[in-house]
């Protein structure tokens, strides 16, 4: 088939130009007794692309009858459009109906709720806000990979299924073959998980950081971009149970280089979305949140402010605002306080470091107080916390303490002991959260929108 143009490139060359192919699925159309107006997107851009039919074209009732949402190939004319709303539009010269449409087809022109718009995910992105959203997390995705390569990260590809809980904090989905009705058991009535297709208990991952320090500990910078899970039944517009994350890791390198890092690399992709989808973001200004552009552009030029958690209790406490949970050092942060911290005070994005070591993974590098551990947590406005991460702690027996205070044990975790035994080097590393960033990028304030197909507590259709 002629497969034709994209109207992304062919509104950028701009005309008057003849014989032009797009393909595309009707948004809208209508007509009248001489001439009738096709709207057709192919998703290659924001913008529609205006299609003139004249009635003596001859299968003009035919084009008509096809129905909002059919797919349609036309070739014609690109000329300068006397319409408004338009730069181009296109004199058809011929246009086959590739598939029509059923009168049922929900994306009529009324507006519908997103709640309404997730039941009918596989239809909704064909709307302006979809269409938006999943070319943004595409650009960042694609933001995300050049900063990394370009740095000299080596992008690794850790494993989805492990034995391993990386962040214990016992939130993994659970992996087996062993016939529910009739499990194994040990003498003691344990279920006896040496007959299970790994051998072990295994799970979906929670986070590739343990496998990429590995990696780090061979090729200095690493990354990982992929899939993870957590079966945490949080259900809150901030929360999925399968999301992507994004965690370098960096040998040789302390708590300050991977606050560097991470505020270049989150400007690095703010500034790439803000040049590359101009069109979606004004969209998202108009309609999602207004100001988002200004907000954007703020961020890609600020100098991200640091707190250290002690001093961030400190504010929270004097705030005088009512919080649901009242601060107070050693609790872990709520989201309320995140976005005050982000929002009221700051006004921008904010890294707190140094946590109490009791609220943090096992795996981050106690500091000298003995009290905290050199973590960090990007936080900021509208959605919180967008990075988690840290120093990992590289002394053997430090390390060793820390696992036996969560009751993790050695045996399991030989391989992670072992990068302390041959070769240790101070290094640290975060993880961006993907999803959360495309809420950023977008001003859409629940995560089940930036997803294609989202999976939350009680939903995984599609
Ligand atoms: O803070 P977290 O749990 O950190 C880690 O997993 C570390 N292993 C990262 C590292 O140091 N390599 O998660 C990191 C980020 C969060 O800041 C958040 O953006 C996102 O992952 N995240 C979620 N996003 C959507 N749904 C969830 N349920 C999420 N849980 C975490
Ligand atoms: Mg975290």
């Amino acid at each position: 088939m002629i497969r034709g143009e994209k109207i992304r490139d062919v509104l950028a060359r701009g005309g008057p130009r003849e014989g032009v192919t797009i393909c595309g699925w009707a948004r809208s159309m209508r007509e009248s007794k001489a001439v009738g107006f096709l709207v057709l997107s192919d998703g290659s851009t924001f913008a529609t692309m205006q299609v003139v039919v004249n009635s003596d074209l001859p299968n003009f009732a035919e084009v008509f009858r096809a129905g909002t949402g059919a797919a349609f190939s036309v070739t014609g004319n690109i000329v300068a459009s006397p319409g408004q709303g338009q730069e181009w539009e296109l004199h058809a010269t011929a246009i086959e109906v590739v598939g029509s449409s059923e009168p049922s087809f929900p994306l009529q022109k009324k507006r519908h709720t997103r709640e309404y718009l997730r039941t009918i995910a596989h239809l909704r992105l064909r709307s302006n806000l979809f269409g938006a959203v999943f070319r943004v997390r595409n650009a960042a995705a694609y933001a995300i990979h050049k900063f990394f390569q370009e740095q000299g990260f080596m992008w690794v590809h850790t494993p989805i299924i492990t034995c391993s809980d990386a962040e214990g904090a016992g939130e993994m989905f659970r992996v087996t073959t062993l016939d529910l009705d009739k499990l194994p058991r040990k003498e003691d009535g344990a279920i006896d998980f040496t007959r299970d297709f790994f051998g072990s208990s295994a799970g979906l991952t929670v986070s590739g950081q343990l496998q990429a320090e590995v990696f780090a500990q061979a090729f200095t910078d690493v990354y990982t971009f992929g899939p993870t899970f957590r079966a945490e039944n949080s259900n809150t517009a901030r929360h999925a149970s399968e999301f992507w994350m994004i965690e370098p890791e960096m040998a040789f390198a302390d708590l300050q280089d991977d606050v560097r890092l991470a505020e270049a690399f989150m400007k690095s992709i703010t500034s790439f979305v803000l040049n590359g989808c101009g069109e979606d973001l004004a969209f998202f200004d108009q309609w999602v949140e207004k100001g988002l552009v200004a907000r954007l552009e703020k961020l890609a030029n600020a100098s991200f402010e640091v707190l250290t958690y002690t001093e961030a209790v400190a504010i929270l406490e004097r705030s005088g605002e009512a919080f649901e949970f009242a601060p107070s050092w050693g609790m872990d942060l709520q989201t309320e306080h995140e976005r005050y911290l982000a929002e009221k005070k700051v006004g921008g994005p904010v890294f707190v470091i140094d946590y109490p070591a009791k609220s943090k993974a096992f795996y981050m590098k106690r500091n000298d107080d003995g009290k905290t551990v050199a973590a960090l947590d990007l936080l900021v406005p509208q959605v919180g916390e967008i990075i988690g991460g840290s120093q990992r702690e590289h002394r053997l027996d430090v390390l060793k303490e820390r696992m036996a205070q969560f009751g993790l044990s050695e045996e399991e975790y030989w391989w992670y002991l072992d990068l302390r035994r041959f070769g240790t080097t101070p290094h640290a590393g975060f993880g961006l959260g993907f999803e959360r960033t495309v809420m950023y990028l977008t001003g859409v304030a629940n995560i089940r929108d930036v997803v294609p197909f989202p999976r939350t507590p009680g939903n995984a259709d599609f």
